[in-house]
């Protein structure tokens, strides 16, 4: 599928991170773009984080249809919104922007279905799509079901902390917390007890078998990395499933011990392709073709 060609009538959406040079989103989106018909672009800009409001409003002025936003921009942009989806509200970071104009009746509409001259007024809605890509890729990728589940989440970061609280919010069991500082995996489990009281929420490693161990930790991004985990406190058998939220090594050392152990493993490239798609459908309100999106992801980044 090849695009129409860059016209005054093609219209943009963009990713926006420091750094910005190995994002893989411009070769997922563009592709998608096209198997849709859309005569829309997908770029990328590094935006130094004090540069944030200028560019966020640089794209509106320009009318881009939507934006997404990657490290460190994602809590900065929470209060630069307008507007906030609830996923944003109930996730507190914003990866995915869409520009809203009011139509005849004084609606706000995505500005995709406006064509030809700009109404003036044009605001923000934040999105948070990565808090569903977790789920989905666990689904989807490792025929992970979230309810009555005991889970095991290494790191409690940004996405560590997401993680467990979106598998508790789904209906987990008990999560169990590991990160070293362990203030932060205390922190994430009072949260949980907080959010989503029906499950336990445990910062030590557990007892028994689990079903699924994630990796949230950065431990596995560069060789010679340590295990994201207690090789002492990890036995064959403890896990049936594990999931690295690293994509680039496809194979970690931590998903090489888990598929040793027998765990059916995934690593992190369905997250990124699913929380793509989520904010391809926010601007376009189609279904996104997320088979050519996923291959066009694997291109890219395994060449
Ligand atoms: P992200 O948004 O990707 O989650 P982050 O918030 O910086 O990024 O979190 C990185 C995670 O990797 C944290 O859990 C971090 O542990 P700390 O909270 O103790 O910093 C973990 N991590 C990074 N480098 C690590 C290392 N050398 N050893 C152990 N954990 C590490």
């Amino acid at each position: 599928m090849s695009h129409d060609l860059l016209s005054a009538t093609t219209r943009y959406c963009a990713v926006l991170g420091q750094p910005i040079r190995h994002s893989a989103s411009p070769a997922m989106h563009n592709p998608a773009m096209a198997a849709l018909g859309l005569n829309w672009r997908y770029l990328a800009f590094e935006v130094n984080p004090r540069r944030l409001p200028q560019a966020l409003e640089g794209c509106r002025a320009m009318r881009f249809l939507g934006v997404n936003l990657t490290v460190p921009h994602k809590l900065l942009a929470l209060p630069l919104m307008d507007e906030l989806d609830e996923t944003a509200a109930q996730w507190g970071a914003v990866n995915t922007v869409a520009f809203e104009a009011r139509d005849a009746a004084g609606r706000w509409r995505p500005l995709r279905e406006f064509e030809g001259t700009a109404p003036d007024e044009i605001r923000t809605r934040g999105y948070n799509t990565d808090a569903d890509a977790i789920l989905r890729a666990l689904e989807e990728d490792l025929a992970f079901q979230a309810a009555g589940s005991r889970v095991l989440v290494l790191g409690a970061g940004g996405a560590g902390r997401v993680a467990a609280l979106k598998l508790a919010s789904a209906g987990a069991s008990e999560v169990f917390l590991v990160n070293r500082t362990t203030s932060k995996s205390a922190g994430v489990g009072d949260e949980i007890v907080r959010r989503f009281p029906a499950t336990r929420a445990i910062a030590d490693y557990p007892e028994g078998r689990i079903d699924l161990v994630v990796n949230a930790t950065s431990l596995g991004l560069n060789p010679g990395d340590a295990l994201p985990l207690d090789i002492n406190r990890w036995s064959p058998g403890m896990a049936s499933k594990a999931y690295d939220m690293i994509y680039r090594p496809a194979q970690t050392p931590f998903l090489a011990l888990a598929k040793n152990a027998g765990c059916q493993t995934a690593n992190g490239l369905g997250m990124l392709l699913y929380q793509g798609a989520k904010a391809l459908e926010i601007w376009s309100g189609k279904a996104a073709p997320v088979e050519v999106m996923r291959e066009a992801l694997r291109r890219q980044v395994y060449g």
